[in-house]
């Protein structure tokens, strides 16, 4: 590499677009995972998706392969997908369901909880206990599970405790996974964020969203001094009475932001006509045009918590120029499929939006990728939330390669 990354932080310029190589480079690839996925808390699944004792899901986050596993306790544990005997990875499907996960290589078999119950031939001297599978840090938020890879991980409980008022009301503990859907995107992971976090590409992007989600830039942004506008002000105070959280919160040095905002006149729902997608609810919201519960954690999720049904989605860095995000669509388990809810009705607004935004994240990053491109100035009115992402990253990392540095005197 021949410019350091500290450089590169210490001469960008606020309001700007980063440089190429945060875009293409592998070792701030490599960086971005060491300083971020690999120490900060992660949105895994939510927790609907492993409903029975056995269910497992996995997970790779860059050279980390995990597996999440409910165990017959209810609890969902997690632990690197790694045998302790000779390394072999355990689960070699990505979801399924296991009375005990055997190793398929010398068939050493660890309970749900990650306890070694049975290795043949080892000798007298054997001790099972040391060999249990090596666990990774799991929280359930209110039916959300967030991992940690770190040895030691940052706190989670500021977050917790802001995010689970608004959380609560949405009853995510009765949730089903109505319908899940995994898309790779040709763009740095960044540039994925980027992109979520403005809607001044909206209007030209997405027409299907548009007939619901409102382009006033104050829905997905952030004001300088993190105040709000009266009209939106008053949607906050009408949900608040009614008992469902909505006040704008930034927190965790910008990682975090929670607030439910309306979505356009006359529409209560991510559909074509703004009518519920859902007759059953998920939670208790008790106004019907609360909007949406917007809630984005870096460096993982972006949510969306409606009064009918709620919708999550996860981030997953594959490689510098690639990035898979991962929606799911959750509704009341007892809702029934073509009583309660149309899956096309359900799905096709979000499914139109991922797919439109991977196009423009795609072309993004092509643009980024010539040698010709240099950074340009953000929208102060329209890209709030990106120049709000582009510094925590920046920040984020500034303090992670500083710590490191005092560290290694
Ligand atoms: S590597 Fe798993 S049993 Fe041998
Ligand atoms: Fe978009």
């Amino acid at each position: 590499m021949d410019f350091s990354l500290t450089d590169l932080l210490a001469r960008r310029q606020p309001g700007y677009s980063l440089e190429r190589p945060f875009y293409t480079d592998p070792d701030i690839y490599q960086q971005d995972l060491d300083q971020i996925f690999y120490r900060e808390w992660l949105f895994a699944i939510p927790a609907a998706q492993l409903t029975k004792t056995g269910a497992f899901a996995r997970l790779q986050i860059g050279a980390y392969n995990v597996i999440l596993v409910k165990g017959a306790d209810g609890e969902i544990r997690g632990f690197h997908n790694s045998c302790r005997h000779r390394g072999s990875v355990l689960c070699h499907n990505n979801s399924g369901q296991v009375a005990k996960l055997v190793c398929p290589y010398h068939q050493w078999t660890y309970e749900l909880d990650g306890r070694l119950l049975w290795a043949r031939d080892m000798g007298p001297d054997f001790d099972a206990s040391k060999h249990n599978l090596r666990a990774i840090h799991v929280r359930d938020l209110c039916g959300l599970i967030y991992i940690c890879l770190a040895d030691e991980a940052p706190d989670f409980e500021p977050f917790a405790q802001l995010a689970r008022p608004y959380l609560e009301v949405h009853d995510l503990h009765r949730a089903k996974v109505a319908y899940s859907s995994s898309i790779v995107e040709n763009g740095n992971w960044k540039l994925v964020w980027e992109n979520n976090r403005e809607c001044y590409h909206c209007g030209g992007s997405h027409p299907a969203l548009c007939r619901s989600f409102p382009l006033d830039p104050e829905v997905g942004g952030v004001t300088a001094d993190g105040g709000a506008s009266p009209r939106l002000q008053a949607h906050f105070d009408r949900c608040e009475a009614a008992g469902a959280p909505a006040q704008f919160a930034l927190a965790g040095q910008g990682q975090y932001r929670l607030a439910r905002m309306p979505l356009q006149e006359g529409a209560v729902s991510y559909t074509m006509d703004g009518k519920p997608a859902v007759k059953r609810q998920l939670g208790r919201v008790g106004v019907p045009d609360a909007g949406s519960l917007l809630v984005f954690h870096y460096p993982t999720t972006w949510n969306h918590f409606l009064p009918d049904h709620s919708l999550t989605f996860r981030v997953t860095p594959i490689s510098p120029t690639q990035t898979e995000v991962t929606t799911w669509w959750l509704v009341d388990r007892d809702a029934v499929e073509g009583v309660d809810y149309d899956m096309k009705r359900l799905t096709e607004v979000w499914i139109a939006t991922n797919d439109e935004d991977r196009e423009i994240v795609e072309w993004n990053q092509q643009g980024i990728n010539s040698p010709a491109y240099t950074p340009g100035p953000y929208s102060p009115e329209q890209e709030s939330g990106v120049i709000q992402f582009v510094d925590w990253y920046a920040n984020h990392m500034e303090r992670a390669l500083g710590s490191r540095a005092v560290a290694a005197e």
